[in-house]
């Protein structure tokens, strides 16, 4: 059985490989175009292809790959908001994912956005290899006693919630539906109480027609002077130009971004050599109290290796017709 890899990094093949041993039949090619509607005529003659974030596999996307012959998508990736599921449903595409890795993975990396950019120890790094000791810009604030507002306390959320409380903090969050495994410490409050009550607001919900643009001018406005906003979850949670729009009223003291709206065409390349014409990103960038990751919540050791045996097994599960949880529909 044979699985197209697209998006393939050296670190893809150094997790994947080694778990091939348990996974006989299956054989992998990988390759380092991007899965979109012109790269699927590739796939001709595999059964699956595996794809990760920044693919595109909308409605054309599925229509080439259904016409090459392939039986599933395997996206190595807990999020599917770039996935037509409507569409590979009715084209008889299995779909499935990898719904949990390793939360902890995503929510540590939440949780050192929000300590960096309150201690500035970006500019910190960089202040003491060029020499200069001075403490100029650097004044950040204790978390212990301050409030951390979690959006949505699923898999990921519910682990920000515990190393929050680890912190000495008082946590409150916003879900469709509260986790009861966490009401010893978490108190549910509405999404409106979470903006004004919260030192640091952490999301972790999903991005759905419902939560697109959650962060905006008219949210921002309700936040208290001084919070830290940490987006680990999907970019367009949150909208670039109100939120530059909020940095210039001064209502942040820091801001950490793992994902942002227009990451697609950045995650994972070096443009270091780029002129980015017309970047909102860039201009993010430009203020002293914003940090951007480039998507690496997910890139642990344990992670990877749990993604590979994950997306093996679900390969397996489309040979074999079984439905399982990883299925997106
Ligand atoms: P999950 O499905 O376990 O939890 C999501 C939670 O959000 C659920 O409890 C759900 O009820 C809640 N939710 C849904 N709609 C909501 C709304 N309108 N308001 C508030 N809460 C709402 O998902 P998990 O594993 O915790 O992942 C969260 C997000 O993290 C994913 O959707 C994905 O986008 C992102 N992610 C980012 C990674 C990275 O590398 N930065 C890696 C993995 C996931």
């Amino acid at each position: 059985m044979k699985m197209l890899f697209y998006a393939a990094k050296t670190y893809d093949k150094k997790s994947f490989d080694p778990e091939l041993s348990d996974f006989p039949d299956i054989e992998i090619e990988y390759i380092e175009h991007e899965l979109d509607p012109r790269s699927a005529l590739l796939a001709k003659g595999y059964e699956a292809v595996c794809a990760f974030v920044s693919a595109d596999v909308g409605e054309k996307t599925l229509q080439v790959l259904k016409d090459a012959g392939v039986k599933a998508v395997l996206m190595r990736c807990a999020g599917f908001n770039n996935v037509d599921a409507k569409k590979a449903e009715e084209l008889g595409i299995a779909v499935k994912r990898v719904p949990a890795y390793s939360p902890e993975a995503v929510s540590e990396l939440a949780m050192a956005l929000a300590l960096a950019v309150n201690r500035r120890l970006y500019k910190a790094y960089n202040k003491v290899r060029e020499n200069d000791y001075s403490l100029k810009n650097l004044r950040g604030v204790n978390m212990r006693g301050k409030t951390a507002g979690i959006v949505g306390t699923g898999k990921i959320g519910a682990y920000m919630c515990e190393q929050c409380r680890g912190f000495g903090m008082k946590v409150i969050a916003y879900d469709l539906y509260e986790n009861e495994s966490l009401k010893d410490y978490v108190t549910y409050v509405t999404l409106d109480e979470l903006f004004e009550r919260s030192d640091l607001i952490s999301l972790h919900c999903p991005l759905l027609d419902s939560t697109y643009h959650m962060i905006n001018i008219d949210t921002i406005k309700k936040m208290k002077d001084g919070v830290i906003l940490v987006n680990t979850s999907r970019g367009a949670l949150i909208s670039t130009n109100d939120l530059i729009e909020g940095i210039r009223m001064n209502k942040f003291l820091g801001v950490g971004l793992d994902v942002y709206e227009e990451e697609t065409g950045n995650v994972y390349e070096d443009r270091s050599d780029d002129i980015m014409e017309h970047s909102v990103t860039s201009r993010l960038l430009s203020f002293p109290n914003v940090m951007i990751t480039s998507h690496q919540g997910f890139y642990t050791m344990e992670a990877l290796s749990a993604i590979a045996r994950t997306t093996l097994q679900n390969f397996m599960d489309v040979i074999n017709g079984k439905h399982t949880q990883n299925d997106i529909y």
